[in-house]
């Protein structure tokens, strides 16, 4: 049966990096047909629209997403979204995956990515003097997270933290650690403990050994994951994905445009590589999601990105189990 991958490279780097990750899984010569999509903040300049309906339609006729990054400002653009959180709640794709494998440190954060603190109900009151937030924590949300986050800790070394800050987010962060507590309870076979996110980070950065997966609510999973990213070898080895209970999944490198390299031809290829070796995963090729992943660890960037990429094709043959 052949796959079918649509493949968003969206702005900056990520229109360099996601031509190498395509080329990667072609050398493995699996049943997969890609179809190319438009979205960003280039797409949005050119038509109007962020995120085409014909992207989304896209999307929804195939197995699997591979995007690159978009380029967000900083302001708010009327009209304008970013397309990969519109992606994410269009899909439902409410687990954001993030592996991080290094020097100490293998572990894998599990963030909420529906709610939270990035509800999108921001407002101004005051004549634009306050500016409040909105952090939303459902029951169901904080459920089927714990759920994705206990059947990986079983898959992997056995071991599950719970981080918030219940202490002083006494609603929100109550709600989501009793909800993820009960939902762990059920997985007898875990261990299972909690810890406030500020010690979480304190934690991180001084024995990142003592995780394995850690599950959390968005902006807290947005932030450790980059500092874990950062501890195992930088935003250049950090990938990720977005599954929900559907059938499709949306695989991303962690990082962004990189506007300041954008062009250049010298960004590191191997985030966007990672982000399809888990794309492999999920379709049911993990021998092959192996063996992009051995041969991208075992490569050095050159600091060119296309012979980076030629030189992860090239050690896939070495990298066959
Ligand atoms: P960024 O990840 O784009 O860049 C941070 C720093 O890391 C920059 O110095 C960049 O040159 C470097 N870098 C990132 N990826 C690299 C790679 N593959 N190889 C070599 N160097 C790399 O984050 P930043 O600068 O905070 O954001 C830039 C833009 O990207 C913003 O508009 C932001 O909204 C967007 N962004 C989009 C994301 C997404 O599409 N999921 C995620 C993060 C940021
Ligand atoms: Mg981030």
């Amino acid at each position: 049966m052949t796959h079918t991958i649509t493949v968003i490279p969206g702005d900056g780097i990520g229109a360099e990096v996601i031509p190498a990750a395509v080329a990667a899984l072609e050398a493995l010569d699996l049943p997969l047909a890609f179809q190319h999509a438009e979205a960003g903040f280039g797409t949005f300049e050119r038509g109007g629209e962020a995120l085409p309906a014909a992207t989304i339609a896209a999307c929804a006729a195939s197995d699997a997403v591979l995007f690159g990054a978009t380029g967000s400002p900083m302001t708010r653009v009327p009209g304008y979204r970013s397309p990969i959180l519109v992606l994410r709640r269009r899909f439902d794709l409410y687990a954001n995956l993030r592996p991080a494998l290094g020097v100490g440190i293998d572990l894998l954060v599990v963030r909420e990515n529906t709610e939270g603190l990035y509800s999108g109900r921001e407002r101004l009151e005051d004549g634009g003097a306050t500016a409040i937030a909105e952090r939303v924590i459902t029951a169901r949300a904080s459920e089927r997270i714990a759920r994705i986050a206990c059947e990986a800790a079983q898959r992997r070394r056995g071991r599950l933290t719970v981080v918030h800050k219940a202490n002083v987010l006494k609603e929100t962060c109550g709600l989501f650690r009793r909800a993820a507590l009960e939902v762990a309870a059920g997985y007898p076979d875990l261990a299972v403990d909690e810890l406030l996110i500020d010690a979480a980070a304190m934690w991180l950065a001084r024995d990142p050994g003592r995780f394995d997966v850690i599950v959390t609510t968005n902006l807290f999973g947005d932030i450790l994951s980059d500092l874990a990213a950062g501890m195992a070898g930088g935003l250049g080895l950090a990938a990720s994905a977005n599954v929900g209970d559907g059938r499709l999944a949306l695989f991303e490198p962690v990082h962004g445009s990189a506007p300041d390299i954008a062009g250049q031809g010298t960004a590191d290829p191997r985030a966007a590589i990672l982000s399809a070796a888990l794309l492999l995963d999920h379709l049911g090729y993990a021998a092959e999601g192996e063996r992009l992943r051995r041969a991208a660890y075992a490569t050095p960037h050159t600091g060119d990105t296309g012979a980076t990429a030629r030189a992860v094709i090239a050690a896939l043959g070495e990298a066959a189990p």
